[in-house]
């Protein structure tokens, strides 16, 4: 329990934060970094070189400060954060590190106005918030590994299969390398992919949604090839793309996150998706057929054109199985033989008239893409009159408010 007086000096440091939180948390990686360079085998560096991951985590610390007193009100993005944790194999151990230095960069850049009682604060409320990661952590680590074919860190998978599903998405089929059957999960999750690149010092991670529908006995996912850069954005998916065939083996964690549908809800499902954004679409779909097929179900996906649509024809298949399906492709540059395919809708973009053609006030919404289409997505079912409670999304990357 904190005191009172630990509580006003947190939350009187709020707005010293708000000004320097990103300068704090940037100063905070590179120490850390420097002092345990082992690290780097665990967080993202295409992330870290956007500085994404230091807005995530200063957004966060200024959440909690504002919170301290009623940490509850943000459980559930701790909840959300705390998925990607695990799905990194974060441990207990490594929080006195991050909290080391998050307050020696505190004090690094507050310089004198971080006085021995603020820190000693902040060290108080740090530890609060670590016990309540650690905790929730702990509960996600149990339930990860006792289940059937689970498992709690890294496992080395193979992959089976190699299918391109257009012509910049190809799926990588992936079998647990030592016979095992591979849990269940839920539709919509992903698995974070440990990979040791030739020439590259560090390990890489990346979070992949699962593309194939639950019950399976592998793991599928759907990987776009990124432009390749000087940044090392891309460098795994190219990695992916060219180098890892069948028989190679991939590190995998059990499937984590938090952005799922509810196969009790009898309500209309409609899927938004744009580009890659469709892979976790693909399992909730898969799940909806094999499960409850009698759900109405209307599947929307954008891309540039026909060769960049993935799984056109397992899209189509579903119609098979779903009793209420209706499936529909909007294409920013068709070509003309684009425009005769079935299921084409549009040519352009997924817009306010497009969806309100769409729209069905019971219904639960996902949409899931680049983030410019989603933040016009949202804004437009918004304008329809949808209730927010209703629009479910995830955004590939660390947490940031859309
Ligand atoms: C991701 C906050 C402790 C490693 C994140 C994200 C936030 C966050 C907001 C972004 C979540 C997302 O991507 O959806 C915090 C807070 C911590 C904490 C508030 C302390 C209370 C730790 C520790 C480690 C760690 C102890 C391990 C050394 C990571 C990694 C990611 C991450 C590897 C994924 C980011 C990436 O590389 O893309 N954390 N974190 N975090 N966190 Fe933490």
């Amino acid at each position: 329990m904190l005191s009172q007086k630990t509580i006003d000096i947190i939350k009187s440091t709020v707005p010293v934060l708000e000004v320097h939180g990103t300068t704090i948390t940037t100063v905070f990686y590179e120490n850390l970094f420097e002092a345990h360079p082992e690290l780097l085998n665990v967080f993202n560096h295409a992330n870290q070189k956007k500085g994404r991951q230091q807005n995530a985590l200063a957004n966060t610390v200024l959440a909690a400060a504002k919170y301290i007193d009623q940490l509850e009100t943000i459980l559930p993005a701790v909840k959300q954060i705390a998925q990607k944790h695990r799905s990194l194999a974060v441990k207990p151990e490594h929080y006195p590190i991050v909290g080391e230095f998050l307050l020696g960069a505190i004090k690094e850049v507050l310089k004198d106005a971080a006085t021995e009682e603020i820190i000693h604060a902040w060290g108080e409320a740090y530890g609060v918030i670590a016990g309540v990661f650690i905790s929730i952590e702990k509960e996600m680590y149990d339930q990860a590994s006792n289940q059937d074919g689970g498992w709690s860190d890294f496992k080395p998978f193979t992959v089976v299969e190699k299918v391109q599903e257009s012509d910049v998405i190809t799926s990588f089929y992936l079998k647990p390398a030592n016979g095992d059957a591979v849990p269940s999960f839920l539709p919509g999750q992903y698995v974070t992919i440990r990979m040791e690149i030739q020439g590259e010092r560090y390990l890489f991670n990346r979070q992949y949604s699962l593309s194939a529908s639950p019950g399976k006995d592998y793991f599928r996912i759907s990987v776009k090839k990124e432009k390749p850069g000087i940044s090392p954005d891309g460098r795994v998916s190219n990695y992916l793309h060219e180098v890892i065939q069948v028989g190679d083996m991939i590190d995998v964690t059990a499937p984590a996150g938090d952005f799922t549908i509810n196969m009790e809800k009898q309500t209309p499902l409609v899927f938004l998706s744009g580009g890659v954004g469709i892979t976790p679409f693909m399992s909730m779909v898969h799940a909806v057929a094999d499960q409850k097929p009698e759900r109405d179900v209307q599947f929307i996906h954008a891309s540039e054109n026909g060769a960049l649509q993935p799984f056109r024809s397992e899209l189509t298949e579903l119609s098979r199985k779903l009793t209420n399906y209706q499936l529909s492709f909007v294409y920013k540059n068709p070509s003309e033989e684009d425009k005769n395919l079935p299921n084409f809708e549009k040519q352009g973009y997924m817009d306010a008239e497009l969806l309100s053609s769409h729209v069905k006030p019971e219904a639960d919404y996902y949409v899931c893409g680049p983030v410019p289409f989603m933040k016009a997505i949202i804004t437009c079912l918004k304008e329809l009159g949808i209730d927010p409670e209703k629009i479910h999304y995830e955004f590939f990357g660390p947490a940031i408010a859309l």
